[in-house]
């Protein structure tokens, strides 16, 4: 149930079906790209980048919100802080708790090392958990590796590192298995075999789902794996410097305690970072899909320990969040409702883009459609949006298709008395995805020695605009190269003697910079709307010692 000026416009939305259901628009041609996407996409729009002015990647463009982290001041006073008192001491020490965290922490374990995760908030607490529509894989007969890799760099506009992508689509097929074999319920058909739909982007069928909730399903299985293999959790401890040894070497991390605000330190062979993406950055004031902890922690420590980051100018803003109602703004509407069948038309019930072409383009398209052509729907809160006309899925499929295929959207909107089997959803682009990060290999190891990376934090794999079904299957296999990897390197490392001098030359650089008094604390941990952690271990708070243990005061 729609207020009546967008019942108006839904009337002609209902009109259209009939004609809309012979027409399908043709594809953008090369030459209709690439001005769609510098005219409309965000990351274009020039004010809203920045070029850093210290760090690995100095003299290269980030969104003006990241930036300010990736050149702020440092939580800890490395003179205030007992590096001679360690508090764990193990082989591989994972950093975040979502699908890439889980996976890499299993297969760090599986490889000998003696494991701790240690996590912000709670163990599962990650854009892993909002993943809705499936995970990629080349498993059929009439579809390879190969094709799997070419829809890949097609969609990333043939910026992706080649090896990232070949390790992603060779390793997705036993990915997929390795999740089944941990207790992931993937959609089957009455034969046995997978259910498999297409995307956005992709030339053939082959994203496995657990309806609409598969990051869900899949985090609910790693994540009882991980406790019922008895490996070491530390909740509401984030990481807020990383510790380096001789030679530069990344050798454990500072974490804090929310909940006691006492500071643990970690010495590691190995340290693997899988912290996840920013959208609680709400970068240029976008809505975001993503957990409340996004927050770009992991970028900024592997910065400032020296790591090169990648494609870090470019985010993926999903087409579809929700526009209406306010309570669920930016909220993800999965893309399988267009993989079903669902069209994006505009105020008058007319198609304006092909609703499969790749995210940048279709959420390009919108904003124009909007902004431009003055063609979408205004909502009683101020917003804008176009239809996303989902009851279309059961005309060309059959009745009972969206409640069965995506029993989660029914709920959310149902809650808000949307029928979405009758009604369609407005929906306006939302930010969903760092494309970017820190720059890895294909086993998962950084630039910086003893330092790994997995999951939404690290960066090339996707180029410059990542594909649909591809998060999680990248959080899987990357996750678990990561692991694999820094085991293997933990095996070799001699124990360190743990220092904080490269935050202290951060420090200086800032100094120097002119920039030391500019910027944030960083890494923020929260929302900028959060109940503040406290800047107990700035440069410039107050710090007390408790009980050889360093107190937020
Ligand atoms: O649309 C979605 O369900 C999101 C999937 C993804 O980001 O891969």
């Amino acid at each position: 149930m729609y207020p009546a000026d967008m019942e108006t416009s839904i009337g002609k939305v209902v009109a259209t079906r009939e004609r809309r259901l012979k027409e399908a628009l043709p594809r953008l041609s090369e030459a209709e790209k690439t001005p769609l996407l510098q005219k409309y996409h965000p990351d274009y729009i020039e004010e809203s980048m920045r070029q850093l002015q210290v760090g690995p990647n100095r003299g290269e463009k980030a969104p003006n919100e990241l930036a300010d982290l990736l050149e702020g001041n440092s939580r800890v006073d490395p003179d205030k802080v007992d590096l001679g008192r360690v508090d764990y001491d193990v082989g591989v020490l994972v950093i975040g708790g979502g699908g890439a965290g889980a996976s890499a922490a299993l297969l760090a374990q599986e490889n000998g090392a003696r494991v701790l995760l240690a996590t912000k908030l709670r163990l599962g607490d990650a854009n892993t958990v909002g993943a809705q529509a499936g995970t990629q894989a080349a498993d059929r007969p009439n579809d390879s590796p190969a094709i799997h890799y070419l829809d890949t760099v097609g969609g990333g506009r043939f910026t992706n590192i080649p090896e990232l992508v070949e390790a992603l689509v060779k390793d997705a097929p036993s990915a997929i298995k390795w999740l089944e074999e941990l207790g992931v319920n993937w959609d089957k058909e009455v034969d046995g075999s997978m259910h498999e739909l297409s995307g956005g982007g992709a030339s053939r069928r082959r994203l496995h789902s657990a309806r609409d909730y598969t990051g869900l399903e899949i985090m609910r299985v790693l994540r009882d794996e991980v406790r019922n293999r008895g490996i070491d959790c530390l909740e509401f401890s984030p990481a807020i410097e990383l510790l380096l040894g001789d030679k530069g070497r990344v050798a454990g991390a500072v974490l804090v305690n929310l909940e006691t605000n006492q500071i643990i330190l970690v010495r590691a062979g190995a340290v693997v970072m899988a912290s996840g993406g920013i959208g609680r950055l709400h970068l240029q004031g976008f809505p975001t899909t993503n957990h409340y902890g996004a927050t770009a922690d992991g970028l900024v420590l592997a910065y400032r320990a020296g790591a090169e980051l990648i494609f870090i100018d470019t985010m993926q803003y999903h087409p579809t969040g929700v526009a209406h109602p306010v309570q669920i703004i930016g909220q993800l509407v999965t893309e399988k409702v267009r993989t079903l069948g669902a069209q994006l038309v505009n105020v008058d019930g007319a198609q304006f883009i092909m609703p499969l072409e790749p995210r940048d383009l279709v959420a390009s398209a919108i904003i124009r459609e909007c902004h431009e052509r003055k063609l979408g729907i205004d909502t009683p809160t101020g917003e804008m949006g176009v239809w996303l006309d989902s009851p279309m899925i059961d005309i060309i499929r059959g009745e009972g298709t969206v409640a069965r295929e995506l029993p989660a959207m029914v709920r959310q909107f149902a809650r808000y008395n949307i029928d979405i089997i009758r009604e369609p959803m407005l929906v306006y682009p939302t930010l969903h995805y760092q494309n970017g990060g820190i720059r890895i290999d294909p086993a998962g190891a950084t630039s910086v020695p003893g330092l790994f990376a997995a999951g939404e934090c690290e960066g090339g794999v996707h180029g410059r605009n990542r594909l649909i079904g591809n998060s999680t299957l990248d959080l899987c296999v990357f996750g678990r190269r990561a692991g694999k990897a820094a085991a293997q390197y933990a095996r070799e490392a001699r124990p360190a003697t743990l220092t904080l001098d490269h935050v202290r030359r951060w420090q200086q650089g800032l100094e120097q910079a002119g920039l030391s008094g500019e910027r944030p604390v960083s890494p923020q941990l929260l929302p900028d709307y959060a109940r503040q952690v406290p800047d107990y271990l700035s440069l410039h708070s107050r710090q007390a010692m408790s009980g050889g243990q360093m107190k937020i005061t």
